[in-house]
């Protein structure tokens, strides 16, 4: 198994790969869903303010992870990580904790500060989130589960409170992903 950053040939593997899996485990039209976010996020963000990396095994991709910016009011060098997917028939065997790490110390060499997602906190406390209340970190929609919003300081312990607004990037400032 291999880990990498993804390359723009890619795109159109990494989007079936989220269909795939989120058709597997939630239903075809969450499957939809996310397949296009996956899409949107690499084909209309900012190369700046993105990084897909993907897990490969005999040259096919079997687990992809997409960090896209999120900004503040102040100025601190923040992703958000998401979507997360590992191919139905590799899951359960460490690839998604190993491509995350991978992700998160590449993520730090370019001096990104802070991660956050949103997502089930027993899976990605494994890989070092926690809790960020919103009064200290807001999120940049309404949560619809406050208990998913979840980060991580990349440079030191615990994440410092910062006041203001955050912002996503367009492709995921949307309700239905929140
Ligand atoms: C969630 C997912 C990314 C985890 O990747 P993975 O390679 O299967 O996970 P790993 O093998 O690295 O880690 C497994 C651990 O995480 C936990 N875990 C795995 N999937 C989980 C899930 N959906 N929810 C909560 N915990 C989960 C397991 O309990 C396991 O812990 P254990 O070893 O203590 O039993 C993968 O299962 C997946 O793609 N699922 C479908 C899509 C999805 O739910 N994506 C995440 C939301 S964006």
């Amino acid at each position: 198994m291999k880990l990498s950053t993804y390359s723009p040939s890619n795109i159109e593997e990494i989007k079936q790969l989220f269909t795939k899996t989120f058709s597997d485990s939630e239903g075809q039209s969450e499957g939809l869903l996310i397949g296009n976010l996956a899409y949107d996020l690499m084909t209309s963000t900012d190369g700046h303010d993105f990084y897909v990396f993907v897990a490969t095994e005999n040259e096919q991709i079997i687990g992809s992870i997409i960090f896209s910016r999120l900004t503040f009011e102040s100025e601190v060098d923040a992703f958000l990580l998401g979507p997360v997917a590992i191919h139905t028939s590799y899951q359960g065997k460490g690839i998604g904790q190993k491509l995350i790490n991978f992700g998160l110390n590449t993520l730090k060499e370019n001096g990104v500060e802070l991660a956050f997602t949103y997502g089930d906190p027993k899976f990605y406390s494994k890989v070092g989130f926690s809790l960020v209340a919103e009064k200290l970190v807001k999120a940049p929609l309404k949560l619809t589960y406050l208990e998913g919003w979840l980060g991580q300081s990349l440079v030191s312990d615990e994440i410092e409170p910062i006041t203001g607004h955050s912002y996503c990037v367009e492709a995921i400032n949307k309700p239905e992903y929140w």
